[in-house]
């Protein structure tokens, strides 16, 4: 793994939105993963302010997003289609052909995982992987289990990430979905090339975990171990438990 590690957390977001830019300027039409959550907050809006400025192409520009709430889609307060709307795909001249969201208030959730997993790969898979990570080790919703899922799938979501996610319902526990759904672990270590970025003192353990401990399923993350071209981006807090 390749780590760097920044003095906070906007010197982060700047530094990865112009990797991000360059590497749509160089390959136009680039499939990128991405995740919603606080710790993208300010790189979207890097990515929006440095899109405005610059002229950034993205016409042919094809995304695809972690996950999605359960009983949530687009137009739904607190789903995550309605948060990238508002952090980037309504400011940015992205077709909304190419964006890819998983369908919470699809019929058949089973159905709607299995056409994800095909759009992807029909897009040629991804390019560049834009991860968090929860604090108890999680990426995407691969919660801490015996068992991972490798593809995308109906997740159920632990105590911990229900209340991290709180605030996207009004801090009201009670309206936070209890299930979404996720990419799997093998969706997100095809990836070609994966960033991870990580910001807090609250997820110093869970980085230390992924980089210096052991492969496991109770720490998901430390899967990133085996993909040859992973890249960890730190703030001070984040990077507080490392050797
Ligand atoms: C979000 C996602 C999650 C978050 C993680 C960290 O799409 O897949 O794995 O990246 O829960 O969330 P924040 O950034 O809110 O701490």
């Amino acid at each position: 793994m390749n780590i760097e590690r920044f003095d906070n957390e906007d010197v982060l977001a700047s530094a990865l939105a112009v990797r991000l830019i360059e590497a749509i300027s160089l390959k136009p039409r680039i499939v990128l993963g991405l995740p919603t959550g606080r710790t993208p907050v300010a790189l979207y809006r890097e990515v929006r302010t440095r899109s405005r400025r610059g002229h950034v192409d993205w016409s042919q520009v094809r995304t695809f997003n972690l996950d999605e709430f359960v009983g949530l889609g687009a137009g739904d307060a607190g789903s995550y289609r309605t948060y990238m709307q508002g952090e980037l795909f309504d400011h940015v001249r992205i077709e909304p052909i190419n964006i890819g969201m998983l369908d919470g208030r699809a019929a058949n959730l089973a159905a709607e995982c299995a056409r994800y997993e095909l759009a992807i790969e029909a897009a040629g898979g991804i390019d560049i992987q834009v991860l968090g990570i929860g604090a108890n080790g999680h990426i995407g919703f691969n919660e801490p289990a015996d068992t991972l899922d490798a593809e995308t799938h109906v997740a159920v979501l632990q105590a911990e990430t229900r209340a991290a996610n709180a605030g996207l319902f009004d801090g009201d526990l009670t309206r936070v979905p209890t299930h979404a759904l996720s990419m799997g672990m093998a969706t997100i270590l095809h990836a070609h090339e994966i960033v991870l970025m990580a910001t807090g003192a609250e997820k110093s353990s869970a980085v230390a975990g992924m980089i210096d401990g052991p492969i496991t399923t109770r720490l998901p993350a430390s899967f990133l171990q085996v993909h040859p071209r992973v890249t960890v981006l730190l703030d001070r807090g984040a990077a507080a438990r490392l050797a």
